[in-house]
This record gives structure tokens, C-alpha cells and sequence, in this order.
């Protein structure tokens, strides 16, 4: 049969050309021995024709590709191109369906052809992928290329607290007069935060020192927000007692406060105490002597007022002279010349007893001072809300 009469090779383009005639549709010869040779020359005319058909439109596809493919500049076209020419429905696959309609013999070359064309396709293919990443790479490089010279975005960096500022310095300094820091529960007992204190429930100094408390079970003990760091020297004397015990206590305290410009509700405190045997009063202004000067400067003005603690006897505060006037008076020491720093004074016997120490054998001495008013002294700084309200203007002044 012809191959070719069937109409299977017409392709877009070529409609009908390749037709050939079947010799009994419309015979041209009578001539039997003609009629098969001019059959023989047709069927195989036909089948020529038709090979060359199949390869010529493949040898036209690859050319078509290759100039299409030499056009595309990115990525997406490139992607399109593949499922046009080597997608499983892409023309080379369409054309490849027409193989089974060649004859045993003309497949295999034809087919290798096939082969020949979509290998020729994949390494252009892959050619052009990797001109076209170079290219994008090179774009990049130019259009956004880094200027190295251009000054960096520093990193905001950030920094310690004020308080914390202070608590450090304060501690370095007792640190290198041999005090330990320890650490003291900010949720005390009210037997711990008063009564071992001398503060009994009906004392006043519980007025000023009054704070949160905690809901506990009727009958059971009060538990309360330390209104002050100074239970940390019942802790720390009962854990060292009968030895000696020279410790500093920084935390944080509460009080129900009426905040203001001088009175949060919240404040850091360092309390200090030492205790052992042959410990004065001597020792006590030394030391505070001793750590004024390493926090203000050397040759800094002292002076002790006489005072009155509940746990200390006897009491005293501790002034500075004014840095700010030298003594002068000003708006920051309210004209006294002085500006108060600690409370101090010697453990009460009563409390070195609740210590676990023997007021006969011990002694010793104790202070209490706040970070935060140290700050505002040594920065002017007039109002305490500015230390937690978080404001960063205020924070950012610390460097
Ligand atoms: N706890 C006191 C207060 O909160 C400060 C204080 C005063 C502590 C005298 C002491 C001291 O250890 O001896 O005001």
C-alpha cells in the first residue's frame, strides 16, 4: 500500500505534497509488467518521500529551535522553549508518534536521527542556560554592586541599666575590701523583713516601710515584697554564724509608695554587714570612708550625722560633701552642702542574737544604701520615675 496516499505525512506547510496516487484509484496504466513497476517506483517513491519528509521537518524543527533559542535572555522563555521543542508534547516528541508509520528498515536510521536532534537540542539547551546565569550574575554585579566605601549602619548596641551601672561599681569596690556579694530573696516573711529586724507589728517605722503582700492561708505567716535588703543579714548571719561574715546584698525592694520624683514603688538597695569579734565603730566609718572615696574621688569629704535604725545601735547616715558645689549649698544638696548616702551602724544585739551570734563574744557592723539616688546625685538627675519608665532618651544617656 502507499504510505504516503494515506495522508499521514501532511504536515502544516506542506498539505499535499506528499501525496502519491494508488495505482487502482485511478490507475494510469493497463500495462500489467508497467502497472508493477510504476507501482514498484510509486510505493517506493512514497516511502522515500515520506522519510525525507519525517527528517527534513525534523532537520526544520531543530533549525527553528536553535534560532529561537539563540534569542531568549531569561529564564522563563527558556522554559517555554523547552516544552515547545522537547516537551512531551513538544514538537520533537509529536513527530517522533510518526516513526511507527515507517517501515522496519528506514526506523532505525530515522530514529537515531531523532536521538541525534534532541541531543543537539539539550547541550544548546544547556548552553544557553548557563549564558543566560552568567549574564543575570554579571547584571547583578553591576547594577547592584556594593560600594565598599560607603560608611557601614552601625548596629544599635545595647547597654547596661543605670541602676545596674551603679550596682556594679558598688559592688567592685566592696569587693576589693574583701565583701562577698550575696543574693537575698526579694518575697520575704514578715518575721524576716520586721520582726528580726526589732520593727514588732506595732512599731511606726512599719508605716514607712510599709509594702505588697502576698495572699497566703488565714493563720498562716505574711508573706511580703522586702521593703529593704537588710533580712539578707539574718540570712547571711545565719548562714555563717558563729563565723564571721562580711558579705554585700544587692536587690531590688518594694514599698506601697506614692510614686513621685524622689519615691518609686520599686528601687534597688545595697546592704552591707560584717560581723565577728573585735568589729568597731572604727571599722565601720573606714570602711565607708574607704568606699566614698573610691566612689567619688579621693580626698572626698565625709561626714556621719547620728541617726535611728530599729536593727542598728548606734545608728548613723552618711553624707558626702556636695560635688556639685563643693560644700557651697546648691539646688541638688538643698543648700545643706552635704548629700546623704547610706545608712549605717552596728548591728543591734538583738539582731546579731536573731543572726545566731553572741552579742557578748560579736559584733558588728551594718549599712544600706540606694543605687538609684546615688545616680541622681552623681547625675543630677531630678525625677527617680525616669530609672523603669523604659524611656529610652533617658537610658541612652548611659554610655
Ligand atoms: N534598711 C534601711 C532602709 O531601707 C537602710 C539601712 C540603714 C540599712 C541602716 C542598714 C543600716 O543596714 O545599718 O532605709
Amino acid at each position: 500500500m502507499c504510505v504516503g496516499a494515506t495522508g499521514a505525512h501532511r504536515y502544516p506547510g506542506n498539505e499535499g505534497v506528499y501525496q502519491c496516487v494508488h495505482p487502482n484509484q485511478g490507475g494510469t496504466t493497463s500495462h500489467a509488467s508497467s502497472l508493477t513497476v510504476a507501482w514498484l517506483f510509486v510505493f517506493c517513491s512514497c516511502h522515500m518521500e515520506v522519510t525525507v519528509t519525517i527528517i527534513d521537518q525534523l532537520a526544520h524543527i531543530e533549525q527553528t529551535a536553535l534560532t529561537a533559542l539563540s534569542e531568549i535572555r531569561d529564564a522563563e522563555t527558556l522554559s517555554e522553549w523547552k516544552s515547545t521543542y522537547l516537551g512531551k508534547q513538544g514538537s520533537i516528541a509529536k513527530l517522533s508518534r510518526e516513526l511507527g508509520t515507517l517501515s522496519a528498515e528506514e526506523r532505525p536510521a530515522a530514529g537515531q536521527r531523532f536521538n541525534a536532534v534532541r541531543t543537539a537540542l539539550d547541550s544548546a539547551l544547556a548552553e544557553r542556560e548557563s549564558h543566560i546565569r552568567t549574564h543575570a550574575l554579571q547584571d547583578a554585579f553591576n547594577n547592584e554592586a556594593v560600594d565598599v566605601t560607603l560608611p557601614g549602619r552601625t548596629p544599635v548596641m545595647g547597654r547596661l541599666h543605670p541602676s545596674t551601672r551603679v550596682l556594679r561599681m558598688i559592688t567592685d569596690i566592696f569587693a576589693e575590701m574583701g565583701f562577698q556579694v550575696w543574693e537575698s530573696p526579694e518575697v520575704e516573711t514578715d518575721t524576716l523583713n520586721f520582726e528580726l529586724l526589732n520593727i514588732p507589728a506595732d512599731h511606726p517605722a512599719r508605716d514607712m516601710w510599709d509594702t505588697f503582700y502576698i495572699e497566703t492561708p488565714p493563720g498562716a505567716e505574711k508573706v511580703l515584697l522586702r521593703t529593704h535588703t537588710s533580712p539578707g543579714q539574718i540570712h547571711s548571719m545565719r548562714a555563717h554564724a558563729p563565723h564571721p561574715v562580711r558579705v554585700i546584698l544587692p536587690g531590688k525592694c518594694y514599698r506601697y509608695e506614692q510614686v513621685t520624683t524622689r519615691h518609686e514603688m520599686m528601687f534597688h538597695q545595697v546592704e552591707g554587714i560584717a560581723v565577728g569579734t573585735n568589729i568597731t565603730f572604727s571599722d565601720l566609718k573606714g570602711t565607708l570612708v574607704g568606699f566614698a572615696e573610691r566612689l567619688y574621688g579621693a580626698g572626698t569629704k565625709t561626714r556621719f550625722r547620728p541617726s535611728y535604725f530599729p536593727f542598728t545601735e548606734p545608728s548613723v547616715e552618711l553624707d558626702v560633701e556636695c560635688f556639685l558645689c563643693k560644700g557651697n549649698g546648691c539646688r541638688v544638696c538643698k543648700q545643706s552642702g552635704w548629700l546623704e548616702i547610706s545608712g549605717a551602724g552596728m548591728v543591734h544585739p538583738d539582731v546579731l542574737r536573731n543572726g545566731g551570734y553572741d552579742p557578748a563574744i560579736h559584733s558588728g557592723f551594718a549599712f544600706g544604701m540606694g543605687p538609684e539616688r546615688i545616680t541622681m546625685l552623681r547625675h543630677g538627675i531630678d525625677d527617680i520615675r525616669w530609672f523603669f519608665s523604659g524611656d529610652e532618651r533617658f537610658l541612652e544617656q548611659f554610655v
